[in-house]
């Protein structure tokens, strides 16, 4: 069967009326990043549930202000702006929310089972698939808004190298076939309602967890000074900090960096 792309404002908005997010939607052809605009919109009193989905970023943003590409009819960017549960032990747990929302949606329809790279990266096949970016604004110490941005690479790999530490690929790459944003949109949406339900319940780490990448293996952190610290993965605390066990033995919460694989 030939595959036909139908992403569009119509299309998305008719997938998502059974949905709890997704409203406001605002979708644009091209945009310079959707977290970007989702700021203006919070800021501006958007409320919770508000999404903003883009066919195409010219201006798209990873974590540590790294390039994050989507050509245009390729992925899915998208920003959620929520603001209800935002107490400090549930905004760490944002990032895991993301990617397992994410990770559940891909296995939903691509029958392909995700792994969850810390902080918040999707991988499949040691190939990173999907990134998560969220950005929290303060007013006097209480959080007042936060944006959930998901980037996925669906039917295109992204055409230039961003980190030079793994490789990337996209799901139709991996499963052979083109993938329906509209459904992966769908999903996405879904399992994001879902999660956000349970924050308080203490579930989504456990979730994580299950599907690690490295977990119990030999891993180096580069720290934001590069500076490289090895140890053993042993998992995620409930804050969102990887625990690492120093080659010491003594254990250790690592709160930023990229990790990667040591071979030996
Ligand atoms: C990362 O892996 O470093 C995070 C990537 C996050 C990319 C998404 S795409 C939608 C949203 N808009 C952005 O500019 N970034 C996020």
């Amino acid at each position: 069967m030939n595959y036909r792309d139908t992403f569009s404002y119509t299309t998305i908005s008719e997938s998502l009326v059974d949905e709890h997010f997704g409203r406001p939607l605002y979708y644009y052809n091209t945009i310079g990043s959707t977290n970007i605009e989702a700021k203006i919109l919070a800021t501006s009193g958007s409320p919770e549930g508000t999404l903003i989905v883009a066919d195409e970023q010219t201006a798209g943003r990873g974590r540590f202000n790294r390039h994050w590409s989507t050509p245009k009819g390729s992925g899915l960017a998208v920003s959620f702006i929520l603001k209800s549960r935002l107490s400090n032990p549930q905004i760490s747990q944002m990032p895991m929310l993301g990617s397992l929302a994410t990770a559940y949606a891909i296995e939903q329809l691509c029958n392909t089972s995700p792994q969850l790279k810390w902080p918040n990266d999707v991988w499949i096949e040691q190939k990173k698939i999907a990134g998560i970016l969220v950005e929290t604004s303060y007013t006097k110490n209480l959080p007042e808004w936060l944006i959930l941005g998901i980037g996925v690479n669906v039917n295109s790999a992204p055409l230039k190298v961003t980190n030079p530490y793994y490789d990337t690929s996209c799901l139709a790459d991996i499963i052979g076939h083109k993938v329906d944003r509209v459904n992966l949109l769908q999903r996405l949406v879904h399992n994001v309602g879902l999660l956000y339900n349970k924050l308080e319940k203490n579930s989504i780490r456990k979730e994580w967890q299950k599907r690690m990448l490295w977990k119990n293996q030999h891993i180096e952190v580069i720290d934001s000074d590069q500076n490289p610290i090895e140890g053993i993965a042993l998992g995620i605390e409930p804050n969102g900090a990887l625990l690492l066990q120093l080659l010491s033995g003594e254990h250790v919460n690592i709160y930023s960096g990229e990790i990667r694989l040591r071979s030996n």
